[in-house]
């Protein structure tokens, strides 16, 4: 399963990047209103520092827009995948965008149905809301594991992309259904690294060296 940072932060990027498990970055129209600054140059950074597909929304709302916004976006650099939320109007941006040949991430979607629409407009990738609709007591899971299953049935090629992850669970969730792509905050991905009985094994490893080593001398 690939591994994308939820995240338009410069530093947060930069930061997990090094470590050869991040494999591209979405972003949304509030992730990059936290950052402030010239959002072009924010993505074209991103960009050159993941070398991957880097997600960058589209804010108008009908289809013409999208399109055109759609266009500007993609010029930015190679590696941008044009945003459009599920709406009427998205899906025919997405069609029409996807015809010329440009990669679209189908946002917002929160049914089945929205994710059958989006493959069926040739969207590279669908992104399945899974916290928030946790949050409405909804399993987001579940919509995770019926768009797995319509997609492999008529072998769609548009990647599912898990996103509104809130804790590391959701991934080993989105990995155990065969989900292809996780989108995670840094905060989450982080945490993907930690375990109390790594640390107390590696210190005890070193004293016991230590301790051999002393007794040598
Ligand atoms: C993904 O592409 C979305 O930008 C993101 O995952 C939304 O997450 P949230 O529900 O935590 O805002």
């Amino acid at each position: 399963m690939k591994l994308f940072i939820d995240s338009g932060n410069l530093k947060e990027i930069e930061a997990l990047v090094p470590l050869g498990i991040i494999d591209g970055i979405t972003t949304n129209p509030s992730l990059l209103a936290k950052e402030g600054g010239d959002y072009r140059a924010i993505l074209k950074k991103i960009c050159q520092i993941v070398q991957g597909p880097t997600s960058a929304e589209v804010v108008a709302t009908d289809a013409e827009g999208m399109i055109r916004e759609g266009r500007d976006l993609a010029s930015i650099d190679e590696h941008i995948v044009v945003k459009v939320p599920f709406t009427r109007e998205g899906v025919k941006a997405c069609k029409a965008l996807s015809s010329e040949g440009k990669k679209v991430n189908v946002t917002l979607c929160f049914s089945p149905t929205q994710a059958l629409i989006a493959a069926k407009v040739g969207a590279s990738y669908i992104s399945p809301f899974v916290g928030r609709l946790d949050d409405i007591s909804t399993n987001g899971m579940q919509l995770v594991q019926e768009i797995v299953e319509i997609y492999e049935n008529y072998q769609f090629t548009t990647e599912v992309l898990v996103a509104s992850v809130r804790h590391p669970l959701h991934i080993v969730e989105a990995a155990r259904l065969g989900a292809d792509i996780c989108t995670c905050p840094a905060a989450i991905i982080d945490r993907m690294f930690n375990h109390p009985l790594t640390d107390i094994g590696l210190e005890k490893f070193l004293k016991d060296w230590e301790k051999a080593q002393a007794a040598r001398v």
